[in-house]
Formats: structure tokens, C-alpha cells, sequence
């Protein structure tokens, strides 16, 4: 397997109850390392291009105004196969179905505030990181 990066998000719910460090931990603990990372707040047409996948979805908007109702930190991570890793130790999106151990079942909140954000694919990975990070700002 290769070392590979992908893009992770600590969500409002998250930086809000000042779980940055221990959410972090949970990914370095897991093998990965963050080679970029940066607290921002998203501003709307941010925060609608990010996701704009799910433009047509019921929950788009109530997305956007999450995302955008708190700092969060933008992250690159690196590792053996990066972007599988990560949804192994980010859980499933639903905290209800995520599984013991994982930084969803461990902090989310709820479906919409589910504490993280990683990338599904390397295609998307490329997006993301390319979306948030200039290359400079990458240091591996
Ligand atoms: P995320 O990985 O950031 O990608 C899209 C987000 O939409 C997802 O995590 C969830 O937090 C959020 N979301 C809110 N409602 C739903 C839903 N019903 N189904 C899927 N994702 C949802």
C-alpha cells in the first residue's frame, strides 16, 4: 500500500467543546500525520463550494449554516492508504451506526454535527486539499 494524503475537516461541534487536541490524537494515534492544518472560518460561498455535491440534498442548507457557525480546522493528513484510514477512524457519517472507538461515535453529536470530515476517495482528496491549502502550505 502507498502513502497517500487526504483532506480532513474538525467540525464547529468540535472546536466549540475544545476538542481539537483529542480528536487530532485520535488521527496521529491511528498512523496518520498532519502535514498541514490551519483554524478558519468558513464563509458561506466556502462553504457551499466545498459541498456543493450535495447542492440538491434536503440538508444542504442546514449543512452550510453548521459549517459556517463556528471555526474549524482544515487538515492534511498522510499515511498507508490515507483516505481509507481516516473513514476507518473517523467512523460511519451517522454516530448511531459508527463503531466503538471511532472519533464519531466517541464525540459527535448528531448526524450534521459529527465532529469530522474526511475525504472519500484520492480523486476527492486532490479536490479538497487543492480547495484549502496551497502547496507551500503542505509540509510533509
Ligand atoms: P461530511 O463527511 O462532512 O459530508 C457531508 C455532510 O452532510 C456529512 O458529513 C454530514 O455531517 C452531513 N449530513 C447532514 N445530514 C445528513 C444526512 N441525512 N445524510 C448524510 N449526511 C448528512
Amino acid at each position: 500500500m502507498a502513502v497517500t494524503r487526504t483532506f480532513s475537516i474538525i467540525k464547529p461541534d468540535a472546536t466549540r467543546r475544545n476538542l481539537t487536541g483529542a480528536v487530532t490524537k485520535m488521527l496521529e494515534d491511528g498512523g496518520l500525520r498532519v502535514v498541514a492544518s490551519k483554524r478558519i472560518q468558513m464563509r458561506k460561498e466556502q462553504a457551499e463550494g466545498f459541498y456543493g455535491v450535495h447542492k440538491e440534498r434536503p440538508f444542504f442548507n442546514d449543512l452550510v449554516a453548521f459549517m459556517t457557525s463556528g471555526p474549524v480546522v482544515v487538515q492534511v493528513l498522510e499515511g498507508e492508504d490515507a483516505v481509507a484510514r481516516n473513514r476507518e477512524i473517523m467512523g460511519a457519517t451517522n454516530p448511531a451506526d459508527a463503531a466503538e472507538g471511532t472519533i464519531r461515535k466517541t464525540f459527535a453529536e448528531s448526524i450534521e454535527a459529527n465532529s469530522a470530515h474526511g475525504s472519500d476517495s484520492d480523486e476527492n482528496a486532490k479536490i479538497e486539499i487543492d480547495f484549502f491549502f496551497t502547496a507551500d502550505e503542505i509540509v510533509g
